[in-house]
């Protein structure tokens, strides 16, 4: 086989066979194909697009990459879930726990930040001592033990994809569904789940801004799903606004915990319900219906039983439960200041990007990869579209270390939000769920 030949034929708008992906993949890996003939072959299907049965052959190419972990001596089934990213979305580190408490194990790898979203392994990293970095047979005992483990990402986790998505990142090629989707399923398929929960965010500050391409992408990663066997539900939630009140490190850390303490923001715990209503219904066992597993989180959270999962899962991983038990130990920003409204008014927009950017700028994010992250620092926003608001009301709360980067985000955060004379619809939470299960 010839890469130049896989090359012209996609270019031309044909179809590769199965046999052509498989041979493409293991040979990008190995380094016979080089970079620019992979970015090629990736503009190439950017342009033409691949059938169903192809974003298939190329997922599961890439799953096979690297390492594949095996869950089922450890446990007897595993769901897993993914956020395709958004700003104050810290709904694992709710859910995951909800999800044990309710009897169904969860074994977890999760990233890190990526642009103006945040990562759930740097959130996590924020309460001192907290280990991510597990072998194999570490993470195996920690969710064999304690029913509940979220690390970081192997190193070896579907390599094919990391070093496509390197490469797509410089060549103008991220946006392609059919590489979005493969990359994200590959990863979901070689962590070893049985059944996957995929929350895709569409709105403002998500890749996907419009239903319809979000719907698209969240239907191809359900068929690649249940072509690979697996039990699928995909939600398209929104993005257009901060999700819950705090998007920063420790304070989404803290809002969590708030949360699974029965306190949370109304739309971030109903948020959370639903994501962990799905995981627990796609479980086998005797929560027959979508409303009996709403339930059963629900409980959990009332008699806290999810809030001591979370809490075991911190100690297991060697966490301070003293920054769990006591949030004002968690790290803290030095300056505070609030964005008053400047009138009275209706919250017409609030762009969920321009609050992941500025927590970013204040050193909540990475500007590029390695950079370290600032813990304390963050932004609250006190209102939610729709919320009438009155003049010298707080929209912000700006959480800082730095009185530059305080004052620079104070100045672009004040044109953010916009206040309407007249009354404005809320934003629903979901716009719709797809479901696949295998035959
Ligand atoms: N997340 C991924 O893992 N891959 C993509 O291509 C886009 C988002």
């Amino acid at each position: 086989m010839h890469i130049t030949d896989i090359i012209i034929r996609k270019r031309d708008g044909g179809e590769l066979s199965t046999q052509e992906i498989n041979w493409f993949i293991e040979n990008y890996t190995s380094g016979q194909v080089a970079d620019y003939q992979a970015s090629a072959l990736c503009m190439a299907i950017f342009f033409k697009g691949m059938t169903r049965r192809e974003i298939s052959d190329l997922t599961l190419a890439m799953a096979r990459s690297g390492d594949q972990i095996d869950l089922s001596d450890v446990v007897p089934f595993a769901v897993d879930k993914h956020s395709s990213g958004g700003v104050g979305d810290k709904t694992s580190l709710v859910v995951l726990p909800i999800v044990a408490a309710c009897g169904v194990p969860v074994a977890k790898m999760s990233g890190r930040g990526l642009g103006h979203t945040g990562g759930t392994i740097d959130k996590l990293e924020a309460i001192s001592g907290f280990r991510t970095e597990f072998t194999p047979e570490e993470f195996k005992r920690l969710a064999h033990e304690n029913g509940l483990v979220l690390a970081g990402q192997s190193g070896d986790l579907a390599p094919a994809d990391k070093a496509l998505y390197a490469l797509r990142d410089v060549t103008g090629t991220v946006d392609s569904l059919p590489l979005i989707a493969s990359s994200i399923m590959s990863k979901k398929l070689a962590a070893g789940a049985d059944a996957i929960v995929l929350d895709v965010k569409m709105g403002k500050g998500a890749f996907m801004t419009d239903v319809e391409s979000a719907r698209e992408l969240a239907r191809t990663m359900v068929d690649i799903g249940v072509d690979a066997g697996r039990s699928m539900v995909a939600m398209i939630s929104d993005m257009n606004q901060p999700l819950g009140k705090m998007a920063g490190l420790a304070l989404e850390v803290r809002e969590a915990i708030e949360t699974l303490q029965g306190e949370g923001p109304a739309d971030f715990t109903e948020h959370c319900l639903v994501v962990a209503a799905h995981m627990l219904h796609l479980a086998p066992n005797d929560l027959d219906t979508f409303e009996a597993a709403h339930a059963a989180a629900e409980h959990s959270l009332h008699d806290q039983s999810a809030y001591s999962r979370f809490r075991r899962m911190i100690e297991g991983q060697g966490g301070d439960v003293t920054q769990v038990d006591d949030v004002s130990r968690l790290p803290q920003a030095s300056l505070i200041e609030s964005i008053p409204a400047p009138h009275d008014g209706y919250l017409a927009e609030l762009s969920a990007l321009e609050v992941g950017l500025a927590v970013v700028h204040l050193g909540g994010g990475r500007e590029k990869k390695g950079d370290p992250v600032d813990y304390g620092v963050g932004i609250e926003t006190h209102h939610k579209i729709g919320d009438h608001v009155q003049a010298g009301d707080p929209l912000f709360t700006i959480y800082a270390n730095d009185p530059a980067k305080l004052a620079e985000v104070k100045t672009s955060l004040s044109s953010v939000a916009h206040l309407s004379k007249s009354s404005v619809e809320p934003l629903p939470l979901f716009y719709d769920t797809i479901t696949g299960r295998p035959t």
